[in-house]
């Protein structure tokens, strides 16, 4: 078993530019003692910016979505193609997001996985419940859901590149942060998942990170349980005061 943890920052649909450069430079700064895996995803419109600030760094370029497909008439979608021609590394995909705001299904999202993993991105699969689905008592049954559908198709071999994100929705954007009991249950349950489709080796291998109003107050104490490998950070990301506290949390 070998898991490092992994920070990631969701910029989600903030910053211009000039902000979005002033972030990366500070994060390039605050983080370069980090000991983990980092990564920064801004909007598709500062990707130019923020790529020779991190190039050569330890953090990563991510985008936040991708088209599923190659390239043609497709208008307002950004292709694979043009995400790595920008120098992008990871993309991540079925973020709660793009399946409730934009009814991305299971379905599609395997579809970017697989396309992504072909091109050689490093892939964040996001899953997570809604708080209906976790008062009914299907929070498990979703994420498995989700996870199985997302990874149909891919091999054992692939699975270096993948990444998953336990995102509970309820607990996104909203201060409310899953408990630590309750965030490594799932992830333990993820993970089990992910040994019965891929056998104990990859699931003792796979990077699990939680997102949903993670801060550099609870950081710790989420990093503490087993099966939490890293997070994946809305808010808190968008400021370096708050990131790389999170990043370099002990
Ligand atoms: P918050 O940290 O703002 O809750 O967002 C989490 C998230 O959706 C990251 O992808």
């Amino acid at each position: 078993m070998s898991r490092n943890y992994y920070i990631a920052g969701n910029w989600k649909m903030h910053k211009t530019r000039q902000e979005a450069a002033e972030l990366a430079g500070a994060l390039v700064e605050g983080l370069k003692d980090g000991k983990h895996k980092y990564l920064v995803a801004p909007s598709f419109t500062l990707l130019e910016t923020v790529a020779p600030i991190v190039k050569g760094t330890n953090i990563r370029l991510g985008a936040q979505n991708m088209a599923v497909d190659v390239q043609g008439a497709h208008t307002g979608e950004t292709s694979v193609l043009q995400l790595k021609d920008l120098g992008v590394q990871t993309v991540i995909l079925g973020h709660s997001e793009r399946r409730h705001l934009y009814k991305e299904d299971d379905e599609l999202i395997n579809k970017k996985v697989k396309l992504a993993l072909r091109h050689g991105l490093e892939v964040i699969l996001c899953v997570g419940e809604l708080l209906e689905e976790r008062e009914a008592g299907r929070a498990e049954a979703v994420c498995e859901t989700q996870t199985v559908k997302g990874l149909e198709g891919i091999l054992v071999t692939d699975l270096a590149n993948i990444v998953i994100a336990y995102e509970p929705v309820w607990a996104i954007g909203t201060g409310k942060t899953a408990t630590p009991e309750d965030a490594d249950a799932i992830h333990a349950w993820v993970r089990g998942v992910i040994g019965r489709l891929y056998g104990a080796a990859a699931a003792g291998d796979i990077i699990i990170q939680y997102g949903g109003s993670v801060k550099p107050d609870n950081a710790a104490q989420l990093m503490a349980k087993e099966n939490i490998d890293g997070a994946l950070v809305g808010g808190a990301a968008l400021k370096a005061d708050s990131f790389v506290p999170i990043g370099k949390f002990s």
